[in-house]
């Protein structure tokens, strides 16, 4: 699958974030105290670009502690928070623009009192998107980025999951169900190869993969045995095979972004050699529970 439409069909499912999960207050907890704290040091009215935006984090966050922001959140996917998520009030004011590559921005120079990103810059190729964000920066403008960090408890975790979701695939489990569909194998033989799969299965079974993926079966077999009309359910396996493929899509491009500390100063170094100061830290969690990721800092001279 194409990596932008990945992110499309995310977008457009309604999530309000990525690379955390609903339930993980402490995550929220230190982005949005990040986020307040920039927020409030800029001046009534300033003019911000967030680049990779998503379903807009960085802008809702922002707006949370500074309403008179004038938020511009530009994508490369086909974002419209407004049209496909239960987006809150305080996006209104939020000028959102789809299928931008933040590698060549369409703005002027020197237009924006701050750029920000959250876990979005470090998708792009960044020897192009560094000088396009300092270009549409005033002087003095400022930036923050929250990037991943390689071994951060969302990279980490996302290496398990791809490993899971290789396995699974590789199983013959769709294969299985599509012979299924086909005739070619009856019901009893189907269940005997899923619970080989299961009981020979060298990968640990998550609930959030393999079991979805078992369930969802079970669901087309459902479908199946009511006698439901057989391009209705081909249609939802299909749509099913879509999500594998855009989650897998997603957690490779997220390893592939998530950066080293030597590559992170280097970014820093390209930053500093376009004319801005610029400082980074870790971002760590409460009582050593790891990293959540680096925090770049810094203004145009
Ligand atoms: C992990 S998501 C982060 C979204 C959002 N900032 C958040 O924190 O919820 C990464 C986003 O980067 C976008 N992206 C990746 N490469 C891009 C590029 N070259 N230009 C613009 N957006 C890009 C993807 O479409 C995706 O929406």
């Amino acid at each position: 699958m194409e990596k932008t439409e990945a992110w499309s069909l995310y977008w457009q499912n309604n999530h309000q974030e990525s690379c955390i999960t609903k339930s993980n207050t402490e995550d929220h907890v230190i982005l949005s105290d990040i986020w307040r704290c920039f927020s409030l040091q800029l001046r009534h009215c300033s003019t911000v670009l967030d680049l990779a935006t998503g379903n807009g984090s960085v802008a809702r966050r922002l707006l949370q502690f500074n309403k008179s922001l004038k938020v511009t959140a530009v994508d490369r996917a086909s974002i419209d928070p407004k049209k496909y998520t239960d987006a809150s009030v305080l996006l209104s004011t939020v000028h959102f623009i789809p299928d931008i590559n933040i590698q060549k921005l369409p703005f002027d120079d020197c237009v924006f009192d701050a750029v920000t990103s959250q876990f979005g810059l470090e998708y792009s190729k960044l020897n192009l998107s560094i000088p396009e964000l300092v270009r549409v920066l005033k002087h003095k403008g400022q930036f923050l980025f929250v990037i991943h960090h390689e071994d951060s408890e969302v990279v980490i975790p996302a290496k398990d999951k791809i490993k899971e979701f290789n396995l699974l695939l590789a199983s013959g489990l769709l294969d299985n169900f599509e012979l299924f569909l086909a005739g070619s194998l009856t019901l009893q033989q189907l269940n005997e190869e899923g619970e080989k799969i299961l009981n020979n299965a060298t990968w640990s079974k998550s609930d959030a993969i393999t079991g979805q993926v078992f369930l969802a079966i079970d669901k087309l077999i459902q479908l199946k045995n009511q006698n439901q009309n057989l391009v209705v359910i081909l249609k939802a396996f299909k749509d099913m095979k879509t999500r594998i493929d855009a989650e897998n899509s997603r957690l490779n491009q997220l390893i592939l972004a998530s950066l080293s500390k030597d590559k992170v100063q280097k970014l820093c170094t390209s930053l500093e050699k376009l004319g801005t100061k610029v400082s980074f830290k870790l971002i760590q969690l409460n009582d050593n529970a790891g990293v959540m990721g680096w925090k770049i800092r810094g203004y145009k001279l």
